[in-house]
């Protein structure tokens, strides 16, 4: 199904039929354990001979499923679905990093994030090294012998800056260390991470793809282009089966059985729904942030909008390389201080107080005081989170009783 185009591949990616019933979607399968019918067949399964399901924390035909419509959405080699999106970053690093080893990236990061590098992993022993991302000579300083990954996010959130992925994918891939991006704010239908030269794309399938924050997700989009033979953790595996990377192969025989971080059957069933409906909504979605972003960028009560793609956006150039069309549903709105965002906030009517991203409701929030309320002045500085910005997720409503509701809130200040 190759020759199809992205909806189309994505829907026609059914299992692997006859259903005794001839159900168009797969039943869900919320069942723990497998049968089988012999010590024998039981034993062959475990060693993974016959490819069949023993145990849902192992794998299930729910979840396998819905790894098989994100291979044909992304074009990806494999794909592990997992129960978030930092389960996903989690488990990436887990697999990937030993003591001694470090991670480069931008500290401009998702807050959980941010705190999974400094917090939970410094620890066992590996160090995250912050550079500009925007500066290809302080990253190629900072890669050496143990970097384990440069690690980015498509559309940082929420300063809204666009790393020069082809560019950066040269200079980490001149040192074998592979480039491994967070791509939720964009997804495949409007960005090719493998042309872009992104070898493993983490996503919080929560967001776009859920098809409404119906649940948590989060997927390992495995591109099959990086050798993991120089990998000191992943160099002693024994060589894969063809078609899976070392990555993917110690994702699936160690890191996500050992730490439990599976999706479930139900969410998988749900998500899969979601990819079908992925398309259209994000289209709908980002052309209504687009609009509100332009209308809102001259606004007298506003000190400034953050969208890479506007004329004014210094992304707008790179945003416009990598990106299909409108560049997300994600926009922000600088105001005067703290106070001015909370009276903004409470003015709002359709927007919806939440912390989430692209649900089909719009929802705004102040990052500051919520997803990085625990970190300490210097850290916010070092993340670069500022007071007095609003950060906005469009929904589907109608796009006319958004700009009015923005209008109105911001009237009322
Ligand atoms: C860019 C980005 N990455 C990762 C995550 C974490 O995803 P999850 O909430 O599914 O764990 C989020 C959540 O907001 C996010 O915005």
């Amino acid at each position: 199904m190759s020759d199809t185009r992205f909806s189309t591949r994505i829907i026609d990616a059914e299992y692997s039929k006859p259903d005794p019933h001839g159900a168009l979607s797969l039943p869900v399968y919320r069942g723990a354990a497998f049968e089988f019918a012999n010590s024998e067949a039981i034993a062959a399964a475990f060693r993974g001979e016959t490819g069949q399901h023993t145990y849902s924390r192992i794998s299930n035909p729910s979840v396998a499923n819905f790894e098989q419509k994100v291979r044909a959405a992304s074009g990806a080699e494999s794909v592990v679905a997992l129960s978030s999106g930092m389960a996903a970053i989690a488990d990436t690093f887990f697999a990937i990093a030993s003591a001694g080893d470090n991670i480069v990236a931008s500290p401009h990061l998702f807050g959980n994030t941010f705190s999974f590098f400094k917090s939970t992993l410094a620890p066992f022993g590996v160090e995250v090294r912050f550079v500009d991302a925007a500066d290809l000579g302080q990253i190629d300083a900072a890669v050496d012998g143990r970097t384990c990954a440069f690690f980015a996010e498509l559309i940082t959130n929420p300063h809204l800056e666009v790393p020069d992925l082809p560019a950066i994918s040269k200079v980490v891939r001149a040192k074998n260390v592979p480039l491994i991006v967070d791509t939720t704010i964009v997804p495949w239908c409007a960005f090719d991470a493998r042309k872009a030269g992104v070898d493993v794309e983490i996503v919080s399938t929560t967001k776009y793809v859920s098809g409404g924050a119906t649940s948590t997700g989060g997927v390992i989009v495995d591109h099959g282009t990086h050798d993991w033979s120089g990998n000191r953790r992943l160099a002693p595996m024994p060589e894969p089966a063809k078609g899976i990377s070392r990555l993917t192969a110690r994702l699936r025989s160690e890191i996500v059985r050992n730490l439990g971080t599976v999706m479930t059957p139900d969410t998988a069933a749900m998500q899969s729904l979601g990819l079908e409906t992925l398309q259209v909504r994000y289209e709908r979605m980002s052309a209504s942030a687009a609009s509100l972003a332009r209308t809102f960028d001259s606004h007298p009560r506003v000190a400034g909008v953050g969208y890479p793609g506007l004329d004014t956006s210094p992304y707008k150039a790179i945003s416009d390389a990598l990106f299909a069309g409108d560049p997300g549903a994600m926009f922000t709105i600088t105001l005067g201080s703290k106070a001015e965002c909370y009276r903004f906030m409470d003015a709002l009517r359709v927007f919806r107080r939440a912390t989430n991203l692209f649900d089909n409701r719009s929802l705004v929030i102040h990052p500051s005081s919520t997803i990085y309320c625990t970190f300490t002045p210097e850290m916010k500085r070092e993340a670069g989170i500022e007071d007095n910005l609003v950060r906005l997720s469009v929904g589907l409503e109608d796009v006319e009783d958004l700009r009015a509701d923005i209008e109105a809130a911001l009237e009322a200040l």
